[in-house]
This record gives structure tokens, C-alpha cells and sequence, in this order.
């Protein structure tokens, strides 16, 4: 079945990186049935948006602001990113959480702006390594989830991606199990089938077996997406 594979370049990546990086991807990209989506930094989707046409790639930014337009000095709207050409946008990242203050409130309100704008929301949630050693990830993960979604999100505009804090940039993948317990308790908290995708530390070498497990049905690739042969393997 094909599976959604989301690069997160994050705050990384230059001009030349993108003339040799896309390239690269193009007959992968061809010969995929998987749904690949691309968030660098936004200096880079314009250009990023030319350099894809023709493949089948997705364009996706990393944030948004909550209105389409008006006094937000440094902000960029959903309209904005969805007249360049952008597809989705991925909000309530971990890092947007933690280093920029984002509450489920104000999450939920840029993936409605996303919605508004005719673009896929991925909304981001998970726990921290506190939370999963006191035995309270599956609630807290689930509450998250259902404080972020607006009422706007369907299967068709939504992806809901669990990212462990504690697996995002540190080597440590979450377990298969752990990933499968999670995944089925939020199948069974979300009213509708949201897609559900696992982020954290997905490299080339565990993205088989997380793609087959239960109710995952993509990856969000941060550091292994900026790395040209680990991210072909990825597609593949
Ligand atoms: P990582 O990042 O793959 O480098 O752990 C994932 C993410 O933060 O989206």
C-alpha cells in the first residue's frame, strides 16, 4: 500500500544543496507509488516548487501563521504558501512546541488556516521522555491529538504524525511496540480514519519495519531526509 514520506528539513539546506538533492530524487521519485512530500526552510519553496514540477512530489512548509493576512511582521500566512504552490504544511512540531511556546489552541488554529487555504495540515504530537517513564504517554499523546485537531481536519486534509520528543534527533527510535501501542490508541481515539505517521530517528535502515506495523501509514524524515542515499532507500 502506498505510504506518505515526509522530508523535514527543518532549519537546513541552500540552493546548492536543493540543485544536487533533486536530481538525485527524480527517477526514485518516478518509479514510487509512496506520496513524497518536501518541507525546507521557506526561502527554498519557490525555487523547490519549480525544481519538482513534473515528479510527483508534494511541497510542504514547516509553519504558518492563523490569518491570511495583516500586520504580523517576519510571519507567513497559509494563502501565501498555498499560492506558491505548497501542498501542506506541517504544525505544532515538537520544536515549535517546546522552543516557540505553540499550545494546542493555537495549533489547532493554523491547521484550520491550512484547511481554509485548500492544503494538508500535519499536525505533529508526542510525549516527552518524563511522560513516557511515568507510564502516561498513551493519555497524554491522545489528549494532545484531540486538543489539536480543529473541526475542519478529515481524512482527506489531515495527517496526524506522533513524534516521541525523546526520538527526534537522538538516534533512539521508539520501539515497534511502543510505536504499534500508540499508533492503535490513537486509530481508536480519532473519530475519523486520520492517517497516522511515526517520526523520530527514521533512518533507511528501520523505515521498512516501521512502515509495516498497524495504523502507520507514512514517516516524517527530519535529519535522514537531508541525507541524499539515506532518503532514495527511504522512498524505495
Ligand atoms: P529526526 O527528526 O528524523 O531527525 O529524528 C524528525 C522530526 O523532527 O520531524
Amino acid at each position: 500500500m502506498a505510504k506518505i514520506i515526509v522530508a523535514n528539513w527543518k532549519m537546513n539546506g541552500s540552493l546548492a544543496f536543493m540543485k544536487t538533492w533533486v536530481p538525485a530524487l527524480t527517477s526514485d521519485l518516478a518509479s514510487t507509488s509512496n506520496q513524497v512530500i518536501i518541507c525546507p526552510p521557506f526561502p527554498f519553496l519557490f525555487p523547490l516548487s519549480a525544481a519538482l514540477k513534473g515528479t510527483s512530489a508534494h511541497l510542504g512548509a514547516q509553519n504558518c501563521h492563523t490569518t491570511p493576512h495583516g500586520p504580523f511582521t517576519g510571519e507567513v500566512s497559509a494563502a501565501m504558501l498555498a499560492d506558491i504552490g505548497c501542498q501542506a504544511v506541517i504544525v505544532g512540531h515538537s520544536e515549535r512546541r517546546t522552543l516557540f511556546s505553540e499550545t494546542n489552541d493555537l495549533i489547532k488554529a493554523k491547521a484550520e488556516a491550512v484547511h481554509a487555504a485548500g492544503m494538508t495540515a500535519i499536525i505533529c504530537i508526542g510525549e516527552s521522555l518524563t511522560i513516557r517513564q511515568s507510564g502516561r504517554a498513551i493519555d497524554t499523546v491522545i489528549q494532545q491529538c484531540q486538543a489539536s485537531l480543529p473541526p475542519s481536519a478529515t481524512p482527506e486534509n489531515t495527517r496526524v504524525a506522533y513524534e516521541p520528543l525523546w526520538a527526534i534527533g537522538t538516534g533512539l527510535t521508539a520501539s515497534l511496540r511502543e510505536i504499534t501501542e500508540m499508533h492503535q490508541a490513537l486509530h481508536a481515539a480519532t473519530k475519523v480514519p486520520i492517517p497516522l505517521l511515526y517520526g523520530g530517528s527514521v533512518t533507511e535502515e528501520n523505515a521498512t519495519d516501521i512502515l509495516s506495523l498497524p495504523h502507520v501509514d507514512g514517516v516524517l524524515v527530519g535529519g535522514a531526509s537531508l541525507n541524499m542515499a539515506a532518503f532514495q532507500k527511504i522512498i524505495r
